[in-house]
């Protein structure tokens, strides 16, 4: 087997030798990114950061390690400051020993206690609850003190943590209390936590509530999946290599895959899931920003706008489904018990907070065609799904096979298509798969593997993913969020199929919890002679 890094290793005297991570000197290395054109090797500039819904788990699990590994590649200004604001009885001494024991606990690497023990002191709480106008003042007038003290000037950047029913009334009463209005050299920025909205109409809403007192340049919806190195590396791969992009389209390509695969079940997310589902919970954000990034035209720069429009084209050229479609092309699945990795599984249906009768889809699979001059006739197959056999995400290109076969008459049989697969998690990396001669007298193929893994060259990874996106934040690049209308163009592909798979009720459960998903999945690829790569 040939290896793709052994070939870099030896020809790239560049390469880092050590583990980088999110240290400082790796980082100076992006400043010649091209996905932003930024320097970004400065510290992002003086704001405060306030966490509504601070005191929840995806505070305490992602945004503070987030902040943290900030912190410790210097990315962080020195003028900064953290204010949490929920409805738990904290005060400032009894949140940052709580978020001292957490950071212990989640922290992606070992927690440098001086670094901590820095940012730690920069950290203040409020108690309060969202619905209420007074909250906000008080949050007005404890950002005035907290950032006198700090001297963090006027920049603010309020993160939404919270259940996306306050996401508009916690932006009406920022703007009611006069903290969101901008002026030179003083930013306010919104980041908003999916899900944006359920369905077309509830995001057209949620955009429209927002956008009552918020500019568009203020809005940061955030996918964390865009925060993936190997998601941000699509573009790399596609558009600073001269080599791929000439094949990149339907002479060549003959099929792509893109799979989200997870081992685990809905564990105790019922209350949430039941009412989501995959469809709601995966496609028009996760699945679909990985379809645009493989399916994107080059923008004519990296600037936010840019690389937004050009996805916007491709949710554009997505074609709609008819309801006959939705039959054909799409199927849904629900996991009966089972075993995943040797241990028993519930059936979806017997899990917590799970109506016993439900009819929520755990697993969907479908076929997209993108109509547009470089797609037309390349089937784009998603797939995603709960307990799995493994947690997947890849996205597999499978190129057309050699027009002919000059090894007619030898042992050599059916030529295979090659294969290049985008790992995305948790193997991070790029392989190829291709034939080659098996060595002896006579003709013998057989498929061989390159592959470049970002652990092996680059070092171990240490992020939770949320670094690049709240520091892209910070300086204003808007590049990995979506915009109002990329957001509303995955619901009007999806708004269909949610209406009818609502009327039409599917025969649940269909697949144990550990196979691959249902049978119908596997025939909705065997139909144009083609088969999903194994998960498993
Ligand atoms: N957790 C994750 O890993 C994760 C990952 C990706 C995205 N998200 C998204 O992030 C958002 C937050 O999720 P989460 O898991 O952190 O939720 P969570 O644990 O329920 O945290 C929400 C926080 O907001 C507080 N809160 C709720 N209603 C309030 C109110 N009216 N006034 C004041 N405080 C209030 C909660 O306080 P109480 O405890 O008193 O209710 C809690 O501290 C959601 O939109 C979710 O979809 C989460």
């Amino acid at each position: 087997m040939s290896q793709l890094t052994d070939v870099a290793q030896k020809s790239n005297q560049a390469k880092p030798d050590s583990t980088p991570d999110l240290t400082k000197d790796s980082v100076k290395n992006t400043a010649t990114n091209p996905i932003t054109q930024k320097n970004k090797s400065e510290p992002a500039p003086p704001c405060v950061l306030v966490i509504f819904g601070g005191a929840g788990d995806l505070t305490k699990r992602l945004l503070i390690p987030s902040i943290y590994n900030l912190a410790a590649a210097g990315l962080l200004p020195e003028n900064f400051a953290i204010l949490g604001v929920a409805r738990a009885d904290k005060d400032d001494d009894s949140f940052r020993t709580d978020l001292t024991e957490e950071i212990h606990q989640f922290a992606t690497g070992k927690v440098d206690d001086k670094i901590w023990g820095e940012l730690v002191k920069k950290v203040y709480y409020l108690r309060g609850n969202f619905d209420e106008r007074p909250t906000f003042d008080a949050v007005k007038s404890r950002l005035e003190e907290i950032s006198a003290r700090h001297n963090t000037g006027k920049s603010r950047l309020y993160y939404l943590a919270t259940g996306a029913e306050y996401f508009p009334k916690i932006a009406a009463l920022l703007s009611e209390a006069d903290m969101v209005k901008q002026e030179e050299n003083v930013w306010r920025r919104v980041i908003v936590e999916k899900p944006f909205g359920t369905d077309l109409a509830s995001a057209e809403a949620l955009n429209k509530e927002l956008l009552a007192v918020l500019e568009e340049n203020q809005i940061f919806r955030i996918d964390h999946y865009l925060g993936k190195e190997t998601v941000q590396n699509i573009l790399v791969f596609r558009f600073a290599n001269g080599l791929f992009e000439p094949l990149w389209n339907n002479k060549y390509i003959d099929s792509v895959q893109i799979t989200v695969a997870e081992s685990v079940g809905v564990e105790n997310r019922g209350n949430y899931y039941d009412k989501s589902g995959a469809l709601r919970d995966m496609v028009p954000n996760h699945l679909f920003q990985l379809l645009c990034m493989t399916a994107m035209d080059c923008p004519t720069s990296f600037q936010a706008d840019a690389v937004r429009g050009e996805k916007a084209k491709v949710m554009e050229a997505i074609h709609p489904l008819t309801d006959e479609e939705i039959r054909s092309q799409t199927v849904r699945g629900q996991y009966g018990a089972g075993t995943v990795k040797g241990k028993e599984i519930l059936a979806y249906r017997q899990s917590p907070k799970v109506n016993p009768e439900s009819t929520t889809e755990t697993f969907l699979a479908m076929k997209v065609l993108v109509d547009n001059w470089r797609w037309a006739g390349v089937p784009f197959y998603l797939r995603t799904g709960k307990c799995l056999p493994k947690k997947r995400s890849e996205i597999v290109i499978t190129f057309k096979k050699a027009p002919f076969s000059l090894f007619r008459g030898e042992e050599v049989g059916q030529l295979e298509s090659n294969t290049l697969v985008l790992h995305i998690q948790p193997e991070e990396g790029i392989s190829l798969e291709f034939g080659a001669k098996i060595p002896g007298p006579k003709v013998m193929i057989s498929g061989v593997e390159m592959q470049f893994n970002y652990q092996d060259y680059f070092g171990q990874s240490s992020s939770t993913g949320y670094e690049t996106l709240i520091y892209d934040c910070m300086i204003g690049d808007a590049t990995l969020f979506q915009r109002a209308d990329n957001s509303e163009l995955g619901w009007r592909v999806v708004d269909p199929m949610l209406k009818l798979w609502q009327k039409e009720k599917p025969d649940f459960p269909n697949y144990a919890a550990g196979s691959n998903g249902p049978a119908a999945a596997d025939e909705l690829l065997a139909r144009d002679g083609r088969a999903w790569r194994a998960i498993g």
